[in-house]
């Protein structure tokens, strides 16, 4: 069917030689630096907020599944990324495995994660540079410093402060009132101007970032630590598991981004070595980093105190401790900067790999002959960023990215069992390898541990799944889904003997995507759906494949 008509890995390591090469500048060093850039931001010094407040100290314990589930998602990027070193990151493997249409949903889903991703980022960087700007006394006025949706929705709510104040202060031109995020404008225009004059200026600048926020977070665990009050992490779980859960999406959210470092193959001085130690290495580094961020966030005050969108500030400020207070503000301000900047670096280079298989028009492979970057799709991902600044609101924006990258993920990792298994006599040195482990039996023990466990504590599970209401369908369906997709695999992996990490990846990153809300996947179908007809009008026939 040609619908699923795949690429060989072959066939993309030539095409990668035919294409206008780009700088091959990269280390192991700066892809690490590049996973941290792209990983800590917005999730840690925004989102990690509400989640302490869902879950209470507990949050925890969903830092450590995303880890693992992301960890499982890095080592399949990796094995993906030593096979396969070109640009187009889970897209690319995604065609080589699935075939064409999933190629090409990833492609889709991929936007969310690296375009609306960095809309919720330019937001919450303008919320910490607004803060820093009053320091200096410098006051915007509020109908410039929030989004235009936020505004209309806390003045329609008669709820007091900066929205409704935007909103009654704002100039009308037309009828229209101007209200938009200028910092979030702004800050998206000057990375756009970075990442298209060249990665090595983009390099630079991000590995000095990465170095700063490193610093500054850790002088606030340290200066933190000593604010601590062991009473306030009693009771752990104030909202039970299902607490925890609630913060899915934004726990999630703080991970994204080591996966970026492999839309960087075609950059690396030794791809198939440096690009899954570089989203090893950042993934572990980050993971410690949030542990300790939530224990010291949920230690200092109460959980209940941390729903707002700049947690670290609010904790130092509750404390008396000022200074902090400016501290916070420039980490954060640094670190998101430092993840906008990834992300736009990574979204044209899938587009430009789309663009090579004729799946979109061939502008977006074009390279700047000085600059030797993608610089027309560089533009296009400043506008995809830049204009929904103007009517989108941070929470959807969070949620939209979070459930589409991890649907990326899920495939990432049921493509890593497409692959043809690598026998031990062709092995080659120094290049990664993902560990083979049957889980014949193993995955098959876990499910069947898992659903014991469920039945002991909770002997009506499956009747309250299956009683599915209009009230709790979003909720029970995903559940339901997942509990079949766990025998499936258990089943396949019984009779095909499938390799376990790439299994215990893609059952990970299920569960995660039972935790999303009914909202969430109503819009991701839509933008699924219109994904398709794009796909079909265009990329279809256009398809390098149709010649080949
Ligand atoms: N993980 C990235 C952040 O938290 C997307 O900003």
């Amino acid at each position: 069917m040609k619908l699923l008509r795949k690429k060989s890995v072959h066939h993309i390591n030539s095409e990668e030689s035919a294409h206008g090469s780009l700088n091959k500048v990269l280390s192991v060093r700066d892809l690490t630096f590049f996973g941290i850039a792209a990983i800590i931001g917005a999730g840690s010094f925004s989102s990690i907020g509400s989640a302490c407040y869902s879950g209470g100290p507990g949050v925890v314990f969903l830092f450590l599944i995303c880890a693992v589930a992301c960890g499982f998602t890095a080592l399949c990027y990796a094995e993906f990324a030593s096979r396969v070193p070109a640009s187009g990151s889970a897209y690319t493997y995604a065609y080589v495995s699935f075939g064409e249409v999933f190629a090409w949903i990833i492609g889709w889903a991929l936007l969310m994660e690296y375009s609306i991703g960095n809309i919720y980022v330019a937001f919450s960087w303008s919320g910490y540079f607004t803060n820093l700007l009053e320091g200096f006394s410098i006051h915007l006025p509020q109908w410039l410093t929030i989004n235009y949706s936020e505004a209309s929705s806390s003045f329609k709510d008669n709820i007091a402060g900066e929205g409704s104040t935007a909103w009654t202060t704002a100039p009308v031109i037309g009828g229209l009132k101007i209200i938009f995020d200028l910092p979030a404008v702004c800050i998206n225009i000057i990375v756009t101007w970075l990442v298209y004059v060249g990665t090595k200026e983009s390099r630079n600048a991000s590995n000095i970032m990465v170095m700063i926020k490193l610093a500054i977070i850790a002088l606030v665990i340290s200066v933190g630590v000593f604010y601590i009050d062991v009473d306030n992490w009693t009771p752990f779980l104030p909202n039970g598991f299902s607490g925890v859960m609630g913060g899915v999406a934004a726990v999630f959210f703080a991970y994204i981004g080591f996966d970026a470092v492999s839309t960087l193959a075609e950059e690396s001085k030794d791809p198939q070595r440096d690009l899954p130690r570089g989203m090893i290495y950042s993934l572990i580094i980050c993971t410690v980093v949030f542990v300790i961020l939530a224990l010291i966030l949920t230690g200092m005050v109460s959980y209940s105190e941390l729903n707002v969108s700049d947690p670290l500030a609010e904790v130092f400020g509750k404390k008396g401790v000022k200074w902090m207070l400016f501290v916070v503000s420039i980490a954060a301000v640094v670190a998101m900067t430092s993840v906008i900047l990834v992300f736009q670096m990574g979204q044209p280079r899938i587009w430009m790999s789309m663009s090579r298989d004729g799946l979109l028009p061939k502008q977006f492979a074009s390279i700047h002959p000085k600059y030797k970057t993608p610089g027309f799709s560089t533009i296009m991902t400043g506008l995809v960023v830049g204009i929904p600044i103007f009517f989108t609101n941070p929470k959807f924006v969070l949620d939209f990215t979070s459930i589409g990258t991890l649907f990326a993920f899920v495939l990432v990792c049921g493509g890593v069992l497409t692959l043809p298994r690598v026998e031990k006599s062709t092995k080659e040195k120094g290049r990664f390898h993902l560990p083979y482990i049957n889980s014949k039996f193993i995955t098959p023990a876990i499910v069947a541990l898992t659903f014991i466990l469920i039945f002991y504590f909770n002997p009506n599970f499956l009747s309250e799944q299956c009683a599915i209401s209009s009230d709790n369908a979003a909720k029970n369906i995903p559940m339901l889904v997942f509990l079949l997709v766990c025998i499936l695999m258990a089943v396949l992996s019984f009779l095909k003997n499938l390799s376990l990490i790439p299994v215990l990846g893609l059952l990970s990153c299920c569960y995660l995507l039972t935790g999303m809300e009914a909202s969430n996947w109503i819009w991701f179908s839509g933008w699924l759906g219109i994904g398709l007809v794009v796909y079909l009008s265009y990329g279809y026939r256009k398809s390098k494949l149709n010649i080949v």
